[in-house]
């Protein structure tokens, strides 16, 4: 029995796992590595119950959101999702595609909330596209609306003369401004207390109500810094001078863009992870997608998807301890030196996304034997 089971109380999960397709059935296997090491070692019972999404589920049950699925995340305590997605599935029509799975899910799950962390990870420091004096210290959270916007907006198409024209509408009401900016001004509070909002309030009627509505609501958050910012000039901004960021608070679309630009200057998207909550169970998923061309090749960069856990543990369970465990490991690893090929930098022990979760996995009982004997965090 491990030292850490000693008054802790032992949990039970029922999590459900969503490999999806390309590259996410790999990276989901790292994270439930990391899921059965710490259950085994903190004496929690994780219970895994894996159902099809996206391509998958599209060859499997003719859709890419199977009834069996979204009851099973209802009832979850917590979900993992690899990532859907890929050529195969590519000509299907929008809506029957396996990435309108994904949009369902998170929509049944009532998942308005989706907060991706960009934060630097310091063996990682030499990758990073900017030169370390711009880079500073990359520690910002993107606040993403996740079940609204263009997203969810109407749609359609159709041919008018003999020219065809199709269309999506961005709309977002009072409420689901506040109720994501409610969850941004509370993540502020527990950081540094700064939020910057995103939009496009030059153009767009739908920004000018979340402009609007995110200024109203500062009066009750006297303690935080609000700033706004049009998309474009954001864009910029991440790239010039990222360390201004601390909590960005956008809408759907926008963060689906920017999070990808700010996972740029860690050296690779597959470093970053995801949580998302709302009504029922939460989700946690690294932001990357299914990476075609690495499917099947274990060069998948499985860090997204260990973070995403570590989310889990921490966010959903409330297990701060277990969560950091496996940060202080994944960091471990990396100052050996030991890298998946997209973080390679000359020199690097590049290893395959297997052997790299495989090497967690010793390096864990490593940190846990040297706590055990000196203390945790030593
Ligand atoms: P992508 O994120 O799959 O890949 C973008 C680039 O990053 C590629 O060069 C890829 O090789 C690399 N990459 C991604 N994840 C990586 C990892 N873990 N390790 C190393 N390198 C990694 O985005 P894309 O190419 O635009 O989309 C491919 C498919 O994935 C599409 O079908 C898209 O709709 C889908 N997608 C799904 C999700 C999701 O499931 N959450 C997210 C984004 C894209
Ligand atoms: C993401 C993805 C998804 C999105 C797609 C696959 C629907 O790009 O999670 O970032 O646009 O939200
Ligand atoms: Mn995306």
């Amino acid at each position: 029995m491990s030292i850490f089971s000693i008054g802790v109380l032992e949990m039970k999960k029922t999590i459900v796992l969503l490999p999806g397709d390309g590259i996410g059935p790999e990276v989901t296997r790292a994270a439930v590595t990391v899921l059965r090491e710490t259950a085994h070692e903190f004496h929690h019972q994780f219970e895994f119950a894996e159902f099809p999404i996206g391509g998958a589920a599209i060859d499997d049950a003719g859709t890419p959101l199977p009834n069996a699925t979204l009851d099973a995340c209802h009832k979850a305590d917590a979900v993992f999702l690899g990532a859907v997605g890929g050529p195969k599935w590519d000509s299907l029509p929008v809506g029957k595609r396996p990435e309108s799975g994904l949009l369902a899910l998170r929509q049944g799950l009532g998942l308005y909330v989706n907060v991706r962390p960009v934060k630097l990870l310091e063996p990682l420091r030499g990758i990073s596209p900017l030169k370390a004096d711009r880079l500073g210290d990359l520690d910002l959270e993107i606040v993403r609306e996740l079940s609204g916007g263009i997203y969810f907006g109407e749609r359609g198409s159709a041919v008018e003369d003999g020219v065809e024209r199709a269309f999506d509408t961005e709309s977002y009401s009072t409420s689901e401004i506040e109720r994501i900016a409610t969850f941004a001004f509370a993540r502020a509070e527990s950081r540094s207390r700064r939020i910057c909002s995103v939009d496009k309030a030059n153009v767009l009627a739908s920004s000018h109500l979340w402009r609007r509505t995110v200024t109203a609501m500062s009066a009750a958050y006297p303690g935080i810094r609000l700033e706004h910012m049009y998309v474009d000039n954001a864009a910029m901004q991440l790239t010039l001078r990222p360390s201004q960021f601390d909590v960005m608070l956008t809408t759907n679309m926008f963060g689906d863009i920017l999070s990808d630009a700010a996972a740029a200057l860690t050296g690779s998207i597959g470093v970053i992870p995801s949580a998302s909550f709302g009504s029922s169970a939460p989700m946690f998923e690294p932001i990357h997608g299914s990476a075609p061309s690495l499917a099947g090749t274990d060069t998948a960069n499985p860090i997204g998807s260990i973070l995403s856990v570590t989310m889990m543990l921490r966010d959903a369970f409330g297990l701060s301890l277990e969560a950091d465990w496996v940060d202080q490991s994944l960091l471990r690893v990396l100052s050996g030196g030991y890298r998946t090929p997209d973080i390679a930098e000359p020199g690097a022990r590049t290893v395959s996304g297997s052997a790299f979760t495989e090497m967690l996995r010793e390096e864990m009982q490593r940190t846990l034997e040297h706590a055990e004997r000196y203390g945790w965090g030593v």
